[in-house]
């Protein structure tokens, strides 16, 4: 049957598909079409749905735009593609209230005092990021899901842990139902190129920063033109996500390409390196942030992967749980100034991202504890947050250090002067909680 659609005018009185609409419907009701019952399934399957495209035309008053809202709405399309500001506001993603304390280790126990030793999580005035260091083997893994394991016994928190050998999801996933997500074979369903709105100053900032996420992927940061172009490239393809198009990824890859051509620069490392990342299908836009954060997920990041991929991932992720944390109003205080509790975060071997001086990092561990948001980074050495730009360890407000090699500066300024790191026994480590404002030595684990 040929449809008489020839793109003049679709809508309106005596349009082509109003005719169109009218032969379907007409000619299955005196089944003239065809015989063949294939056919007539076929037949009937389209006249359905051209009777339900007719009643909703009809109840759009016959005007264009009410109707292709009308069948947005019934497709369960977002009325305004990548703008979630407006519309109906989100509401605040929930809270966990109530103090929350937690043991330091399976042990935690003062080696002076033999008092046990617990961490406030949520006490008024305090920060409940941690910090957890140790050489290889000391037990910083296990000691920090001994911690999350302990915190989900008092109530709901989503939880986000990236998982580099495969040591978390059997300790963590079951008790938060976390989804485990192996890149690049699975992708991760966030929204990593999430605009809040399409204005232009909206487009420039998530721009600037994924920018950002991307430029330190690679050790040696791209130059002022290489950074400018990239974040032209990006500003290009979050524009046209805004005008409707679906983007990925590989859009950003394609847009960069495209900026250099029109600036008269030939393909370079940037270009290069991503290409080569965005083959995979690394992220996938099935969630927006507000969904995929308040689920739980391990990220398993094997370190047969490259290093470029893993920092891609993570930075493209805590960028975006940065933007939508920070967004969040205040989490409520009880009547004993404990601050409800709203996201985790688990970085191990915090180093690998640690190096790359992620803004959105920093923003996270300076500014989502008012949000609820709780990060706890596990590393070798004090070492790895000295190069960082921003103060982590002023921000934590526990810090715990098995056996490990430092350098003098670092340690004694985390626990003080005389506390010497590679003096620890095995399961020993030196505790700083920030509102105590002095150093434990304690029995974390017992071999
Ligand atoms: N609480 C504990 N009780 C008993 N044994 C422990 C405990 N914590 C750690 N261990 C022992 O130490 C080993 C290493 O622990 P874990 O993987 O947590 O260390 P890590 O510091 O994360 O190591 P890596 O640097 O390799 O990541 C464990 O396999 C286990 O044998
Ligand atoms: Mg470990």
């Amino acid at each position: 049957m040929a449809i008489p659609i020839r793109g003049r005018q679709l809508f309106g009185e005596g349009s082509d598909l109003a005719a169109w609409l009218a032969l379907i419907t007409q000619s299955h009701g005196d089944r003239r079409i065809s015989k063949q019952p294939l056919q007539e399934l076929v037949t009937a399957h389209w006249a359905r749905g051209a009777t339900l495209l007719k009643k909703d035309w009809e109840s759009s008053g016959r005007e264009m735009g009410r109707f292709v809202a009308r069948l947005g709405e019934l497709a369960n399309f977002p009325g305004d593609v990548g703008n979630d500001d407006v519309g109906l506001p989100t509401p605040p993603a929930p809270t966990l209230a109530g103090e929350v304390r937690l043991p330091i280790g399976e042990v935690a126990r003062d080696l002076r005092t033999d008092e046990n030793v617990e961490f406030t999580l949520n006490g008024p005035g305090g920060s409940p990021h941690m910090a957890i260091m140790g050489g290889v083997g000391s037990g910083k893994t296990r000691t920090a899901v001994h911690m999350l394991k302990t915190l989900r016994r008092f109530g709901k928190v989503p939880l986000l842990a990236f998982d580099f050998k495969g040591d978390l999801a059997g300790g963590l996933s079951a008790i938060y139902s976390a989804e485990v997500v192996r890149p690049p074979e699975e992708s991760i369903p966030l929204d990593v190129l999430d605009v809040s709105s399409d204005d232009d100053i909206a487009i420039k900032t998530a721009a600037a920063r994924i920018r950002d996420s991307i430029a330190s992927v690679k050790s040696r940061r791209p130059s002022g033109v290489q950074s400018e172009a990239l974040r032209e490239a990006i500003a290009t393809t979050l524009k046209a996500r805004t005008a409707g198009r679906i983007i990925a990824l590989p859009d950003v890859a394609r847009a960069l390409v495209a900026e250099y051509e029109e600036r008269g620069r030939g393909p370079d490392e940037l270009t290069s390196t991503l290409n080569e990342l965005t083959q995979f299908d690394l992220f996938v836009p099935d969630r927006s942030p507000a969904d995929f954060f308040s689920r739980s997920w391990i990220i398993l990041l094997p370190q047969d992967s490259s290093e470029e991929m893993r920092r891609l991932i993570m930075n493209l992720t805590l960028n975006a749980l940065d933007k939508w944390l920070n967004a969040q109003p205040d989490a409520p205080t009880d009547g004993e100034g404990a601050r409800s509790l709203r996201h985790l975060t688990l970085l191990d071997e915090a180093h690998v991202v640690l190096k790359t001086r992620l803004p959105a990092l920093a923003n996270l561990v300076r500014m989502s504890r008012s949000k609820g948001g709780v990060v706890v980074l596990a590393s070798q050495s004090p070492d790895d947050f000295e190069g960082a730009e921003d103060d982590y360890l002023d921000n934590m407000g526990m810090t715990l250090a098995f056996n490990t090699q430092a350098r003098p500066g670092p340690a004694t300024r985390i626990f003080g002067s005389g506390y010497s790191l590679t003096g620890l026994n095995v399961g020993e480590a030196f505790c700083r909680i920030r509102s105590e404002a002095r150093t434990r030595k304690i029995v974390s684990w017992e071999p």
